[in-house]
């Protein structure tokens, strides 16, 4: 009885404890305290972006040091690995969405969250110039922002390679509206196959799903895609899902060429199992409202009907990036995007401008892991400048005193005080460069598979199948930045698994 007891007093006192524990900590999030104002004698950092570099500078810099700005079209973090889910309801939109303010207003000083887009920068009068083109102004307004520094992560937008009718016809899945936009037409092209009367050409035309870029994002989209008609439009939809294709087309050798052949292969063949046409060595000349022209291996051009394309062919820098590029013809030569020091410093400017992430040319891949990394770096590194700074002040004061005191002793302090600031100030003048620490590539395959390629004693493990898939899962849910996101997806995994995706298509 005793034993009982106990066992039941400690189960009692875990999960009051736990529950306790989980309210505070929540509520401590909902309700920030005051924060200091901004301090004109501080510089002032002007952030542009709030995607996966500006979100983990924003997270990891110390606000006491600087007055901090946050410029972005978007007032939210977008945390893009989980876009696919969302494109097929597995996630519900708001679900991989952190309001930049949720960080922002946890700092210790106030950071100013703007919601525009940034059209210029002078690197000589060192100003940012940007737009609030929200509808409810009703006109554009225009403001110019004097800056510090700048911290230049407006990310890459969707390459389309100029060719005809991608931007028109096509849907990319890049930003949350590009998910919803998919989302819509996928269910547009089942109910308008359903409607009655169709023709068996029209039917296989509406039908025909065409995925774009044989990269991750293609991948596993049409993985999720696959998962969306096998767990719930089968039933759903059971005269018109055995008759949905997927085709992933891609213009290099295979797919996913930055994991290891083993986890092509597997990709390969998981796809086949699933009835996901690849086609290889296939490239997309044109996208047309009803069909894609194609390009085939042997050169030969066909026109495939399809009732949508998704467009998954890569990225490419922003005009915004590219005028700031041409501002800089000497310095600044990549074609690819920014080119930075070591230290994520724009090459060609006086150190007041530093840029991360995908609008960067580096020998990085362009990727999640990279930008957040250089964010947590640059954080690193404003505090170092931050603490240089006010020793090199320090310095003064104290060369100004030594210069008023007459008595020894008094001198001999400051003496050996000034030294002490030397010394600091040495360690402090070597920057450490930017280094880059790989933790693996995983990938979304879709029949709850997935693969990743972990770095493991300086070599590479290459895995698949579904224990991966559970790995892919936690890492994902770990990775997500803040316990509200982490409770929302694994609520909608969870939703998911017991009452399926929704199909009812918004307008
Ligand atoms: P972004 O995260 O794109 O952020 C750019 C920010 O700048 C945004 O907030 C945007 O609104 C803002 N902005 C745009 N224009 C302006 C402007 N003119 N002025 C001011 N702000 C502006 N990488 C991985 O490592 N792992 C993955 O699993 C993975 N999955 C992905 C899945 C998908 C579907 C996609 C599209 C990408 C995925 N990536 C993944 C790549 C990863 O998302 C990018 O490498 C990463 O977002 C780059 O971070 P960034 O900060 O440079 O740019
Ligand atoms: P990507 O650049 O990796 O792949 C695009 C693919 O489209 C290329 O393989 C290219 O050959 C192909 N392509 C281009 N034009 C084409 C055409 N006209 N016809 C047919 N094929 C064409 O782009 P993606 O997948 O969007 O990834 C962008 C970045 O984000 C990459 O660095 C990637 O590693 C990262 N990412 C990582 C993920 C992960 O780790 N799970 C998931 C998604 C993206």
């Amino acid at each position: 009885r005793n034993f009982l007891q106990i066992l039941g007093l400690t189960t009692l006192v875990t999960v009051v404890g736990g529950v306790g524990g989980f309210y505070y900590v929540t509520q401590k999030e909902r309700h920030p305290g005051p924060q200091l104002p901004f301090d004109k004698e501080k510089k002032t950092v002007v952030v542009l972006g709030s995607g996966w570099g500006a979100t983990s500078l924003l997270k990891h810099l110390d606000t006491e040091d600087y007055n901090v700005v946050v410029i972005s079209p978007k007032n939210y973090f977008l945390f893009t690995p989980l876009l696919p889910s969302v494109a097929v309801g597995t996630l519900s939109t708001r679900s991989i969405l952190q309001p930049t303010r949720y960080i922002t207003r946890h700092k210790t000083r106030t950071v100013s969250v703007i919601e525009a887009e940034a059209k210029s920068v002078d690197p000589v009068a060192k100003t940012v110039t940007f737009t609030d083109n929200s509808e409810i102004q009703g006109e554009v307004s225009t403001t110019t922002l004097p800056y510090d520094y700048l911290v230049y992560a407006v990310g890459a937008e969707v390459q389309t390679f100029g060719i005809p009718g991608v931007r028109e016809h096509a849907c990319f899945m890049k930003e949350l509206a590009d998910a919803e936009r998919m989302q819509r037409q996928f269910m547009d092209c089942l109910e308008s196959a359903a409607f009655p009367g169709q023709s068996q050409q029209e039917l296989d035309r509406l039908l025909h799903m065409v995925v774009v870029g044989g990269g991750p994002t293609g991948v596993e989209l049409s993985g999720e895609l696959h998962d969306f008609l096998e767990d719930d439009l089968k039933s759903w939809y059971p005269e018109l899902a055995g008759k949905v294709r997927i085709t992933l087309v891609e213009a290099l050798p295979s797919v996913l060429p930055m994991f290891s052949k083993q986890l092509i292969d597997y990709t390969e063949s998981t796809f086949k199992e699933s009835k996901i046409e690849i086609l290889t060595k296939t490239m997309v000349k044109e996208v047309k409202p009803k069909s894609v022209v194609l390009q085939n291996p042997d050169k030969s051009i066909v026109e495939v009907p399809c009732g949508m394309v998704v467009w998954a062919a890569g990225n490419t820098g922003r005009q915004v990036t590219r005028d700031l590029i041409a501002q800089l013809p000497t310095a600044q030569t990549n074609r690819r995007g920014i080119a930075v020091d070591d230290h994520m410093r724009m090459d060609g400017t006086d150190g007041s401008i530093f840029a991360i992430g995908d609008c960067t040319a580096t020998s990085y891949a362009p990727t999640a892991q990279v930008a957040s990394q250089q964010g947590a770096y640059l954080a690193r590194i404003f505090k170092q400048m931050a603490r240089k700074e006010a020793l090199v002040a320090h310095k003064a004061e104290l060369s100004a005193t030594m210069n008023q005191i007459t008595g020894e002793e008094e001198k001999k302090t400051v003496v050996s005080e000034l030294a002490s600031v030397e010394k600091q100030l040495s360690k402090l003048s070597k920057l450490r460069p930017f280094q880059y620490s790989h933790q693996g590539s995983l990938a979304y395959i879709g029949s709850d598979k997935a693969i990743a390629d972990l770095p493991f004693m300086n070599g590479n493990v290459a895995t698949g199948g579904v224990a991966t898939f559970l790995f892919w899962r936690s890492a994902y849910l770990s990775t997500l930045f803040s316990l509200r996101n982490r409770v929302l997806v694994a609520n909608d995994w969870l939703k998911v698994k017991i009452f399926g995706r929704d199909v009812s298509r918004d307008a």
